[in-house]
């Protein structure tokens, strides 16, 4: 009998989450798909993870909320027993200038992408600490490491993911826990599908966008096959320099 292993995708519904719990899916992972609104899409997913003959299951929570994070994850204890792996992907864009930019739209993209990772992992971390085993990676941005107009509220979140992801992996290390962020480019999901990202492939080498897929791989590269990797931050870029 193949070894039993479960992965938390936070807003696995659609988009990069979706692909990364899918691409778990494939190698093996029982899959904890969080959404936050839309039921149908996160069954959706559901039900493409089963037909790859693994368990999964749909956890509506808000990743933003303390209190929510902290249920659903007992929860999926309760369901699955363990969680191997954690994919701190939800996430949210509120670009203004940052002059014009209000409380509301700082704070909602804080919440949303910087402080939802402590909620969530704090929780998951007691977990892996006494199963002295587990993988997680944060989905960062190029706008954390590069920075990048107009979202000043973005890229603080994705820049302070990047320090946590590290910090976390110092202090879990020694408890064979992993950590690293993935710093997507520019990837074709409805966060991008509004953007003007004419000739933008022209300051890409790979003279492309990036698909869901481009993550999802190198997040379950992490996850499965890079055991001797941590505290690091993997440009999928295409090899855009900004
Ligand atoms: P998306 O908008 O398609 O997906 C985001 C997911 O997060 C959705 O399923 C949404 O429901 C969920 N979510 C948002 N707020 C939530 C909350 N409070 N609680 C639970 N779930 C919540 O966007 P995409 O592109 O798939 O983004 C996924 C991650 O990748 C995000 O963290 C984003 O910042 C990051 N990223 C995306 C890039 C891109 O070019 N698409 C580039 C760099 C990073």
């Amino acid at each position: 009998m193949t070894e039993k292993k479960v992965a938390l995708v936070t807003g696995a519904s659609r988009g990069i989450g979706k692909a990364c719990a899918i691409e778990l899916a494939k190698a093996g992972y029982s899959i904890a798909v969080n959404y936050a609104g839309n039921q149908e899409a996160a069954e959706n997913t559901v039900k493409e993870i089963q037909k790859l003959g693994v368990d999964a299951k749909a956890y509506q929570f808000d990743v933003s909320s303390k209190e929510a994070c902290e249920e659903a994850v007992s929860k999926i204890i309760e369901d699955f027993g363990q969680i191997d792996a954690l994919v701190n992907n939800a996430g949210i864009t509120r670009d203004g200038l940052f002059v014009r930019m209000t409380n509301e739209a700082w704070e909602a993209v804080i919440n949303t992408n910087l402080n939802s990772a402590f909620y969530v992992t704090n929780p998951v971390a007691k977990i892996m600490m006494k199963a002295r085993k587990g993988a997680i990676v944060n989905m960062a941005s190029i706008a954390g490491v590069y920075g990048n107009a107009g979202q000043t509220n973005y890229a603080s979140a994705k820049a302070g993911l990047i320090g946590f992801t590290k910090a976390l992996a110092k202090e879990m290390g020694s408890r064979g826990i992993r950590v690293n962020a993935v710093a997507p480019g520019f990837i074709q999901t409805d966060m991008t599908k509004d953007l003007k990202l004419d000739g933008i492939t022209e300051h890409i080498p790979l003279r492309r966008l990036g698909n869901p897929e481009d993550i999802a791989k190198t997040v379950k590269f992490l996850i499965e096959d890079g055991t001797y990797i941590t505290a690091q931050v993997i440009g999928v870029d295409g090899g855009l320099v900004v």
